[in-house]
């Protein structure tokens, strides 16, 4: 066998072109001026922030929102971080603020930058990334305000691809905030964005302590892999005819690899997402919604 691609970047200039849409749909229907801004704050000077940064900038500005990015430098301090984050938070003009991560190592001070306080700080109707406890609150209750954009580009990828987990064993690898924790949530809610073919899973958290991961790994009609660990997910670890989807975005010796063995998963799997060019783009477009969505959200 030889898995279907699933070509993230097609759905997600998709979901980007419905977005621009959706801006000018409002404009028009409000009859007065519209104008979705996400700030990204970057700190530091980490490069694969900054192109992450830039890459969001580019991809707002395409949709017909305004991109804007802070910038503070490696050796700020909490207090800096968290006064920026309150005066956007104050600023009207500003509708989406997303505090890029990880901060560095270095900054906050002697004893580091409290991450979790400044997500904290953030505005929950600006929570573009619905990192604040007040959005992960309502999404465990089935009622997301925003949701995380990872995890929602993967429900829309698999949607988009007529991909139905219901009912079906999904194994999500990774326990992250960002992406494991409320991935697994979403899929398991009786709902979701696209219905109740992308929800109604029941679904396992795997993570570095699972006994006998491969024979977890195994038991997944859908797998999601969400570790940062390169090529991780061996291809003996798929069931023949999963769907594997690859969360990770590795550099190695200057290539990028995702958590999955992907030439080796290829030929088990019934479908898979690529590295580059899978989950990846979609966390982008889903960003785009949410900003938007914020800004309907903020309207006087
Ligand atoms: N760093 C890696 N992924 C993300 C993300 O989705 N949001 C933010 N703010 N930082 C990240």
């Amino acid at each position: 066998m030889t898995a279907e691609i699933l070509d993230g970047k097609r759905i997600a200039a998709e979901i980007r072109a419905e977005v621009a849409e959706e801006v000018e749909k409002t404009r028009f229907a409000l009859k007065r001026p519209f104008h979705p801004c996400l700030v990204a704050v970057l700190v530091g000077e980490d490069p694969a922030s900054q192109v992450y940064v830039r890459n969001k900038q580019r991809a707002c500005e395409k949709a017909g929102i305004e991109g804007r990015t802070h910038r503070l430098p490696v050796d700020a301090t909490q207090q800096q971080l968290m006064d920026l984050v309150q005066q956007l938070n104050e600023d009207p003009s500003v509708h989406g603020i997303l505090v890029q991560l990880p901060l560095p190592k270095t900054g906050g001070g002697d004893s580091g930058f409290d991450e979790r306080a400044v997500l904290d700080a953030i505005d929950p109707l600006k929570d573009v990334d619905a990192f604040s406890p007040v959005n992960v609150g309502l999404l465990m209750q089935g009622r997301a305000r925003f949701l995380p954009c990872t995890p929602h580009g993967i429900v829309q990828l698999l949607h988009r691809s007529q991909i139905s987990v219901a009912g079906k064993h999904v194994v999500v690898v990774g326990r992250s905030d960002i992406v494991g924790k409320p991935m697994a949530m979403m899929l398991a809610q009786r709902n979701s964005s696209c219905g109740r073919d992308v929800a109604n899973a029941t679904v396992t958290i795997a993570h570095s302590r699972t006994e006998d991961l491969g024979a977890m790994c195994r038991s997944a009609d859908c797998l999601i892999a969400a570790v940062g660990v390169p090529e991780m997910i061996q291809g003996d670890m798929i069931k023949p005819g999963a769907v594997v989807i690859d969360v990770g975005i590795n550099r190695v010796d200057g290539r990028l690899v995702g958590d999955v063995a992907f030439e080796q998963a290829k030929q088990v799997a019934s479908a898979i997402t690529p590295v580059p060019g899978g989950v990846g783009p979609l966390t982008i477009a889903m960003l785009l919604h949410n900003t938007v969505l914020a800004a309907k959200l903020q309207l006087p």
